[in-house]
């Protein structure tokens, strides 16, 4: 029988114990997790069929964030990434949010976008009649090219046709691709309905390829946060125990980190920033379940822009005397085929999140992206980032340094403690045991 996400002490216990809590809260054996997370999880000669021109592997830190309720449920969530105090950031906010009864997430349509360029077109207006004339024909094109996924319940749903002025038109077309991301099937849709299409239009066919730009396919994530649970000193662990209360300042917390995030409405700038913390839980996820961290990205950052002004993907407000955060995001993410085929540890990334259908995916990593970006502007708007991220990369220093075991941490600790951290002072620390 599993637990839930939250695993106390979990940050110090040693890699074993960890995987054996994992086993426990997940229903998977240590086993299972040291196989699929030995030596990173992909064969070299794997790797060879996978690209081209292979020398080896690359590999990753593969963590798990915990204290992740979303829509009731449970869920430890699988992270890579190389950057320090990304994970135990995404966990503490997860857990403030967790107080208030966790996240809640939906997802707003559940389509994927395919484009068919036309050009030379000698009457955009007539091309776009006869292609909408044309949609109930165009989509039975595109079922009969995806046979297999219509069967299963999938398939073009919608079309769609833009005027794009200059004798160019384009037809949308979206898809319901069930778990998979889709990529593959959209294009192969699009090649399919694309000759008939430049024969309505009267035109030349250019590109039939998807748009990274899934604005049907998005997720919805919301977050309330309590005064007393932000009043509370950033933990340098996610032991309750750890956590000193600062007095009445949850207030004041609210109102910084409300001006925070109207700081990244107002200024472009701040809105790239404000974004690239929340991209870091959701590329998080994305990179440990084997997904496409580039389309995501890609995804992310034309929707933030989608008003002509580059925006911030999730704001915060206050709602009495609570903060309420809000993501909102394109996500194209699959749980089946593509590297999951290839990848142990991007399966075993699902099964230790429970996570059964891309939807739940796609949710599950909107929340590491809004606990992220949660943690992230709650420093900034406090106390700043630098303590927190420093005493963390601390460890990659004494690590550079030479020290192993429970070295790591002693010299961590003690450069930490002096304010420089740099190799010198981490081997001068290591020397001194
Ligand atoms: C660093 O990886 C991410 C932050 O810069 C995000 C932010 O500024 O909101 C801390």
């Amino acid at each position: 029988m599993s637990k839930g996400s939250r695993i106390p002490g979990f940050y110090k216990l040693g890699l074993d114990e960890r995987r054996q809590q994992v086993a426990e809260h997940s229903d998977l054996t240590v086993d299972e997790l040291d196989i699929a997370l030995r030596s990173g999880g992909i064969d070299p000669q794997v790797a060879d069929k996978v690209v081209e021109n292979v020398l080896g592997v690359y590999s990753l830190p593969f963590g798990v964030a915990l204290n992740f309720t979303i829509n009731g449920t449970d869920r430890l969530v699988p992270m890579v990434v190389e950057e320090p105090s990304v994970i135990a950031a995404a966990s503490n906010a997860a857990r403030m949010i967790r107080s208030a009864g966790g996240f809640s997430a939906e997802l707003l349509d559940d389509l994927m976008t395919t484009q068919i360029q036309l050009f030379d077109v000698p009457d955009n207006e007539l091309a776009v009649s006869a292609l909408t004339e044309a949609f109930p024909e165009l989509l039975e094109l595109g079922r009969q090219a995806v046979p297999n996924l219509v069967k299963r319940g999938g398939g073009p749903r919608r079309a769609e046709v833009r005027d794009l002025g200059e004798g160019c038109v384009v037809v949308h077309m979206h898809v319901h691709c069930l778990d998979a991301m889709g990529a593959n099937l959209v294009n192969t849709i699009a090649e399919a309905i694309g000759p008939r299409t430049a024969e309505l239009a009267k035109g030349t066919l250019g590109l039939r390829i998807l748009t990274n730009l899934c604005d049907q396919r998005r997720v919805r994530v919301r977050a309330r946060i309590q005064a007393g649970d932000l009043s509370r000193e950033r933990p340098k662990t996610d032991d309750a125990s750890s956590w000193a209360p600062v007095g009445d300042d949850g207030n004041a917390i609210i109102d910084a980190i409300s001006q925070a995030s109207r700081f990244a409405e107002l200024d472009t700038y701040r809105a790239a920033t404000h974004n690239k913390g929340i991209m870091n839980g959701v590329d998080s996820v994305v990179m440990a379940t084997g997904n496409d961290y580039r389309a995501v990205e890609a995804g992310a950052h034309a929707y933030a822009a989608r008003s002509g002004q580059y925006s911030p993907l999730a704001t915060w407000k206050r709602e009495g005397h609570d903060l309420v955060g809000e993501l909102e995001m394109p996500l194209a993410v699959g749980v089946v085929g593509g590297t999951l085929r290839v990848h142990p540890s991007a399966r075993l990334a699902l099964r230790i999140a429970k996570i059964d259908s891309a939807a739940e995916l796609a949710m599950t990593a909107a929340c590491a992206g809004l606990a992220s970006n949660l943690a992230a502007i709650r420093a900034l708007a406090t106390e700043g980032i630098q303590r927190g991220h420093m005493s963390l990369h601390a460890r990659s220093v004494a690590i550079a340094a030479g020290a192993t075991g429970n070295d790591v941490e002693r010299v961590a600790a003690a450069i930490a403690a002096t304010g420089s951290v740099s190799l010198e002072a981490a081997k001068r620390s290591l020397s001194e045991k």
